[in-house]
């Protein structure tokens, strides 16, 4: 994030990486079908990296609770991340934070599933963990792949 943008940084606190745990990386399976396509899986994987971008936590000291601080570091960093090229934010959540951020314009999924063509699917889940996903372009849309909600059109 900027600097002359941060909102009131003591009582806040967000960590905001490259999707290196968000999807699980090509399966062997995924890697002879990359080498197929002539994709290699590294350079699929580095497409990846270089797409989705993934807030690995987002916290407001209890005491600034309810004053739209949350709110607007969201704002600003999907902005920046926007800006930066990527093209959908992830972030996994409890179950119970699901209103705020499908108040916010993301969707809650039980399990985050991206779709490569050729290759296919993945996914990954975990026990106890929603995903939250925001497409951040025009490019990318959520579609049911197989009766799941998938985040599609990465790598056009
Ligand atoms: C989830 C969390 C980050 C939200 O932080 P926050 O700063 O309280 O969030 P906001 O103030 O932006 O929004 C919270 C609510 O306050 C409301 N609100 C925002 N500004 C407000 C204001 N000025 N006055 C009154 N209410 C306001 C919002 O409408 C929102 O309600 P909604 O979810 O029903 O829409 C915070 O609860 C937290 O740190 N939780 C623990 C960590 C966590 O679970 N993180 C998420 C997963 S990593």
């Amino acid at each position: 994030m900027r600097g002359d943008r941060s909102p009131t940084p003591s009582t806040t606190l967000l960590f905001a990486e490259p999707p290196t745990a968000s999807p699980s990386p090509p399966s062997t399976s995924a890697r002879a079908a990359g080498c197929s396509t002539g994709r290699s899986p590294p350079r699929l994987w580095r497409t990846l990296v270089e797409r989705v971008s993934n807030i690995d936590t987002i916290a407001v000291h209890p005491d600034h609770r309810g004053q739209g601080i949350a709110t607007r570091i969201l704002d600003l960093v999907e902005d920046d991340f926007r800006q930066a090229g990527y093209r959908a934010l992830t972030l996994r959540h409890e179950h119970g934070k699901k209103h705020f951020f499908t108040a916010r314009g993301y969707s809650s999924l039980p399990r985050l599933a991206v779709d490569l063509p050729p290759t296919g699917l993945f996914t990954r889940a975990e026990p106890g963990w929603k995903f939250a996903v925001k497409p951040l372009d025009d490019t990318v849309t959520l579609t049911s792949q197989r009766g799941v909600t998938t985040i599609t059109g990465l790598l056009d």
